[in-house]
């Protein structure tokens, strides 16, 4: 093609007061996090009528408990005498006591006890003294709370996403391992680094063995969503195998080096099942027989020990992509009987400092699923952390403390592999009147 008959994208900046600006930061709360939907924790840690789960984000804490069989309730987490708050961390409780004077709640959120109530007369009203409900909703496995008492439904709010996933049955993968960090910068930095694929080559060299093709991005309504064109509808790890010359080694290959660099996105019942491909199929057979033999080996293996595939089509698979950002914070990677999933959350009003949290999903016979505590990780070492997160983890502090240099003026997403970004920033600057991308 030559220049005359180049067409040029649209580009867009994207200006750096949303990762920078402490006054951004502190707007934040009552525009972005008082306003949103956001993941508060995944179902299977609310099992039992009682179990509960505090979720806190910035200056608001939510208790949210399972209060019967099918009901999850979501409250402010504050006593309505003199403020303290009620819970920290999770647990199991019948009820709720205020540690400082003791007066006490159901998990209905009801007030059950005033110590020396008489004293107010009839100055207390049952509504004055309940606990504050927050709105919350279920989806695929994760219980979402939203403190706008004028919210939109959460299905409405997931739009494109939920039919997206669905097939996927996340709801049905449970939690395989959990950590938790800081990273030295703004949580929006922390979340890009994974909503994206145009980074794999720069930071992630090594995953990209037999090809480096492009990756599509694409705005779900307020969401985001990539993929790699050379996927082939098996789940995240197999495209690292895409273009290689023999795919039963490719699959063989990619599929232990993903286990090994990231110990997620695929399971170790498919790396065996790969690593046996040349001794199952003879050479020169061809990458989508192989691939064929490969999935169905995989499901019928998976079957015997008790896990059990969902049915996806895989035109499904592949228009899926790879991964999808849930506006604001979540950001889940996807496959058949696995996830691994990131949610970042400022850490308080400091526009450089964020928690960032990653968990993988997957499916387990019933009764064998792990149930791992949340580990605080602060050291990023080989011996705490996957190399292929070590990779992006490397990114973060770096990014923050460039974009404040005097020479640089906004980031410049990849029109096509970056979409998703600058999506985020456009739907970002809706909720914050301020800011977001800038046509170039
Ligand atoms: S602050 Fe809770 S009972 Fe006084
Ligand atoms: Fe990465």
């Amino acid at each position: 093609m030559n220049a005359s008959t180049e067409t040029r994208p649209t580009l867009f900046g994207i200006p750096t007061e949303a990762y920078l600006s402490a006054d951004y930061a502190k707007a934040e709360q009552d525009r972005l996090w008082r306003k949103v939907w956001q993941v508060a924790c995944r179902v299977e840690e609310l099992e039992k009528v009682g179990d509960f789960v505090t979720y806190d984000i910035l200056d608001d804490s939510i208790i949210v408990v399972r209060t019967d069989e099918q009901t999850i309730s979501a409250y402010h987490n504050v006593c309505s005498h003199r403020g303290r708050r009620l819970t920290a961390g999770c647990g199991h409780a019948k009820g709720f006591k205020c540690g400082f004077h003791g007066w006490t709640w159901g998990i209905d959120g009801q007030n059950l006890g005033v110590v020396r109530k008489s004293g107010y007369g009839e100055g207390l009203s049952a509504d004055d003294i309940r606990l504050k409900d927050v709105w919350v909703g279920t989806w695929g496995g994760w219980v979402f709370i939203n403190m706008d008492p004028d919210c939109q439904p959460l299905l409405d709010w997931l739009g494109e996403v939920a039919p997206l996933l669905n097939p996927f049955e996340m709801e049905k993968m449970r939690y395989n391992w959990r950590q938790w960090l800081h990273f030295p910068c703004n949580w929006k930095v922390a979340i890009e680094a994974f909503n994206e694929g145009y980074h794999v080559l720069g930071t992630h060299p090594q995953i990209a063995v037999y090809s480096d093709k492009p990756t599509w991005s694409r705005a779900l309504g307020p969401h985001g969503n990539f993929g790699s064109v050379a996927r082939e509808g098996v789940g995240g790890a197999t495209a690292g195998a895409a273009g290689a010359p023999d795919m039963r080694i490719g699959l063989a290959v990619s599929l232990t080096q993903i286990w090994e660099e990231v110990k997620a996105t695929t399971t170790e019942a498919m790396v065996k099942i790969a690593q046996n491909l040349v001794n199952e199929l003879p050479e020169g057979t061809p990458a989508h027989e192989v691939h064929m033999h490969f999935m169905k080996r995989v499901i019928e293996d998976d079957a015997k020990r008790g896990v059990f595939w969902p049915k996806i089509d895989p035109k499904h698979a592949q228009e899926a992509g790879t991964d999808v950002h849930v506006f604001p914070n979540t950001v889940i990677i996807f496959g058949p009987t696995f996830a691994l999933c990131y949610r970042a959350r400022p850490d308080g009003f400091n526009p450089d400092s964020c928690v960032f949290e990653v968990y993988t999903l997957e499916r387990f016979p019933e009764g064998q699923e792990p149930k791992p505590e949340n580990l605080h990780k602060p050291e990023q070492t080989l011996e705490h952390w996957p190399k292929v997160l070590l990779q992006d983890f490397s990114n973060m502090g770096e990014v923050q403390r460039g974009m404040k240099s005097m020479a640089f003026g906004m980031a410049r997403p990849h029109p096509i592999e970056e979409e998703a970004v600058v999506n985020f920033h456009r739907v970002l600057a809706g909720y914050m009147g301020s800011g977001g991308p800038v046509e170039l």
